[in-house]
């Protein structure tokens, strides 16, 4: 949720540390700050957007080497300069900087009341900074030693970074739960929360894991658990590029994504797909087939889009690979006592890799014994590395807080695990594995078709800015489309939307048809296409105002709708594929015109690394 970055070496930490906040900012935008050691420690914090810190502070001494800061997503106490980040000790020698959430922060802070600690902040984080002064005075040991101790006492969620003025060549970071990348360079270290604002420096990265602490001291870096045995960091090198996190000439990085589905799309299906040599491989997959082939129901477990994606993965196995599938929400999943075998596959989905309530499903379905095969999009995440095995989507980074291209990506993998599962079972001729490679392959170009054609998607987008509800309505296949249209909307235009089963509204939504509601039928030729018309005639009689997407060619549902737009043709079981793209281009669309911030919509963040 909150952002974090750190920097130790022989160069102006503050012009890294605050390029480094905004590529972060997508994790939040609440406030920001930073601390600088130059002697003295230095703390600027500002309510409002990195920039609105940034012009606050311009003119003062920024010299230093050393530095941590912080882009903040609002838990524990309101939005105002207090309470963002850094948060010092009561000596004001220490400084830290936290993501995540210290569930027991209260009654820590009743004990460091008690010992005559004042916090100037309503945060949880604060409390941390005061327990490991206490910590290093009671025990006269050192910071590191007293980091240690305190996250021996912390309860929750964090990723951390401290620095102290009594030594401007050390600085100290830990996690549990909340992510943390450490970039190598020569001589010098960089901290983030992911690794968006250290690939411009270095690509050689170490995951910090839980429990880890990370000391970088002397130009060093060493890392040992909370429990005190040494670790040996394993550097990884990125694979991403810079370009990937820039804008690349589109006004939003929402749109940029939207953009780069038919690339996104292509990268994921690279190496894995070969319609002609009839291949189809997943390597992840390939090795826990035994696991696949011998259980009897998937388990599904998302949050978000990626719920989304999971529902169309119901679908995609139960129709392609014959195989029961069961789509949990993880935040209902993890709390509710579930049935979990150890014949059983769970399958997180998560684009970033690091969704709390993902992460803690997932620790719930193992300890149980079933196997875990992870979709995400973020290498090297936690979800990624908390899964057995899995398969990556390879979308590249997504920065906009609304997720596009992972969604589109999601269900690419998704199709080809369920193609693969099917061949390898005997559910699926060998015919039509055939003919559904060669579809699957013609997805990213028609996916570029809709995106040369946004003109009516424009036209509908402005007519309805001023909309106050909207309903998007699928069947079959689309139905999870529906339902992510509307989150889309929601997300980025504040217009209240709701998804449906198309043949569920008249066991209620249809109430709230009259001539001011929008109406999205998501009505591709596919096999539900007679029962949708009737649902259409429904809203149609009622006076609701019909938006359809259809397939390209279709005169009937043209004559109809009061708008369409066309899609291209494909199988059933791709049609998600391209049925959402018009959907992210309306919310787009939709939000521009109402003058929303597209890539940080209010109250949201990108990874949700809180419960
Ligand atoms: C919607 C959106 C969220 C995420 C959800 C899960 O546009 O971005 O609903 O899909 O928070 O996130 P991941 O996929 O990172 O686990």
């Amino acid at each position: 949720m909150c952002g974090i970055v750190g920097y130790i070496g022989k160069r102006e930490a503050y012009p890294i540390i605050i390029k480094g906040l905004k590529r972060l900012e997508y994790r939040g935008y609440d406030s920001a700050g930073i601390a600088l050691l130059n002697g003295d420690l230095k703390i600027m914090k500002k309510k409002g957007k990195v920039s609105d810190l940034e012009g606050t502070i311009s003119g003062e001494n920024l010299h230093s080497t050393i530095g941590i800061g912080h882009t903040r997503w609002a838990t524990h106490g309101e939005p105002n300069d207090v309470n963002a980040h850094p948060h010092a000790s009561s000596d004001g020698k220490l400084a830290i900087i936290h993501n995540g959430i210290i569930e027991n922060y209260q009654s820590l802070k009743t004990e460091l009341e008690i010992k005559g600690h004042k916090f100037k902040s309503e945060t949880d984080s604060e409390v941390v900074i005061h327990l490991i002064e206490e910590i290093k005075k009671n025990n006269n040991c050192s910071l590191e030693e007293a980091v240690r101790l305190s996250l021996q006492e912390v309860v929750g969620a964090y990723a951390i970074c401290i620095l102290s003025s009594d030594d401007d060549k050390q600085l100290i970071a830990a996690r549990k739960g909340s992510p943390l990348v450490i970039g190598v360079g020569d001589g010098e270290f960089f901290i983030a929360s992911d690794a968006t604002p250290i690939i411009e420096y270095t690509n050689n990265v170490v995951y910090l894991d839980d429990y880890e602490i990370a000391v970088i001291k002397n130009g060093k870096l060493t890392l040992k658990s909370v429990e005190d045995v040494p670790k040996t960091p394993f550097v990884h090198t990125l694979e991403m590029e810079l370009e990937s996190i820039e804008k690349g000439g589109f006004e939003h990085f929402m749109l940029k994504e939207i953009h780069e589905q038919p690339k996104s799309i292509r990268d994921c299906l690279r190496g894995r797909l070969l319609p002609k040599d009839n291949h189809l491989f997943l390597n992840g997959m390939s090795q826990y087939m035994n696991k696949f082939l011998n259980t009897d129901r998937l388990i599904f477990i998302a949050c978000g889009t990626s719920w989304h994606a999971a529902l169309v993965a119901e679908y995609l196995f139960e129709d392609i690979a014959r195989v029961s599938v069961e789509v949990e929400y993880a935040s209902e999943f993890r709390y509710r006592n579930p049935v979990i075998r150890e014949t059983d596959v769970v399958i997180p989905i998560s684009q970033s890799g690091e969704t709390a309530d993902t992460l803690a499903a997932i620790d719930l379905a193992k300890s149980k014994g079933a196997t875990i095969f992870g979709v995400c999009n973020v290498v090297g995440s936690s979800i990624a590395r908390a899964s057995h095995a899995g398969a990556y989507i390879h979308a590249g980074p997504e920065i906009g807080v609304a997720s596009t291209k992972a969604f589109t990506g999601q269900v690419t993998v998704l199709a080809m695990m369920a193609l693969i599962l099917g061949l390898k079972k005997g559910t699926l001729s060998e015919s039509r594995y055939r003919e559904l490679l060669f579809e699957l392959d013609t997805i990213p170009e028609k996916i570029q078709k809709i995106l040369e054609d946004a003109e009516p998607i424009k036209r509908i987008a402005e007519t309805f800015q001023f909309a106050k509800n909207f309903l998007y309505l699928g069947r079959g296949y689309n139905f999870p489309v529906a339902l992510e249209g509307a989150l889309k909307l929601k997300e980025i235009s504040y217009i209240h939307a709701e998804g449906y089963p198309a043949a569920e509204m008249k066991h209620g939504p249809i109430a709230l048809i009259d001539e001011d509601m929008p109406v999205v039928f998501i009505a591709t030729k596919d096999a539900t296409y007679e029962k949708i018309i009737s649902n259409i005639q429904e809203v149609k009689a009622r006076k609701g105002k019909v938006i359809a997407i259809v397939t390209e060619g279709d005169k009937d549902i043209h004559n109809m709708a009061e708008y369409t737009v066309e899609i291209p043709k494909t199988d059933d079981c791709f049609i998600p594929l391209l049925s959402v793209i018009p959907l992210q281009l309306l919310s787009y669309y939709v939000a521009i015109y109402r003058g929303c911030n597209v890539d940080q919509p209010r109250n949201l963040a990108k990874s949700v690394t809180v419960e």
